[in-house]
């Protein structure tokens, strides 16, 4: 049993007390009955929540896509700078919201924001082998040197060795690379290791989850539950 204050407040993203004093006023209902108490138990995800006259329907957590744009940080919160947190729009908002994994300020592209630490553990960590897809603009050509030491195992400057990676040329010194982990800054550091410097870099895929084509920079919507499967699907 939870309280039901707690709960509106979560689900509608409001204040604990402005969701006592709606409860207070009669707009939710609970199983069909108006409830005036706030802190009346709920049996979820069993018990049927209505406000305003609308069915509320209760989601433990959100899964937000976002296409990141430029100059923004892969963050929460910051003193001065603006994070994907920050470009979440109010109706999406939860407490406790972050960034399933890291892009670099001058990264663009897929991100997974949600409050739910156990998926983004699922997704970020290496041995779970879910595969980021990367698009980079280079600055010169990919060698097919470099795509065997890319599977191989690339050593970064550091002496770090990567898990093996699938680089894939394409045309204009552009590559595809497939990555199953996150180090910092790390596919600017394996294309540093052979030669090459990278101008732009784009997430295109996380595991079999591609970046929509409609969504523009900044733009975000919550991932249906078949989109957050395929997620897993490489
Ligand atoms: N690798 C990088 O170098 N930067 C990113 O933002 C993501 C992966």
């Amino acid at each position: 049993m939870q309280r039901l204050d707690k709960i509106i407040a979560l689900q509608l993203n409001i204040s604990r007390s402005d969701a006592k004093s709606d409860i207070r006023k009669g707009f939710v209902t609970l199983n069909g009955e108006r409830v005036y108490e706030p802190s009346k138990g709920v049996d979820l995800p069993n018990d049927r929540l209505g406000y305003k006259g609308q069915p509320l329907f209760y989601k433990e957590h959100v899964y937000i896509i976002m296409n990141k744009p430029m100059g923004v940080l892969s963050a929460s919160s910051d003193k001065s700078r603006k994070t994907v947190v920050d470009l979440v729009p109010d109706r999406l908002k939860r407490k406790n919201l972050f960034p399933a994994g890291r892009l670099d300020k001058d990264t663009t592209g897929l991100i997974i924001i949600t409050d739910d630490g156990d998926f983004a553990h699922k997704i970020i960590s290496p041995k779970k082998n879910v595969f980021k897809t990367y698009k980079a603009e280079l600055d010169g050509a990919v060698s097919d040197d470099m795509i065997k030491i890319f599977a191989d195992g690339v050593v970064l400057a550091d002496g770090t060795l990567c898990k093996p990676a699938i680089l894939r040329p394409l045309p204009e010194n552009s590559a595809e690379i497939k990555i199953s982990e996150g180090r910092y800054h790390q596919i600017k550091r394996m294309f540093g290791a052979v030669g090459l410097g990278v101008n732009t870099l784009e997430r295109r895929a996380i595991g079999g989850l591609t970046l929509p084509p409609e969504l523009g920079y900044g733009e975000c919507r919550e991932l249906s539950d078949t989109e957050i499967a395929a997620i897993y699907v490489d």
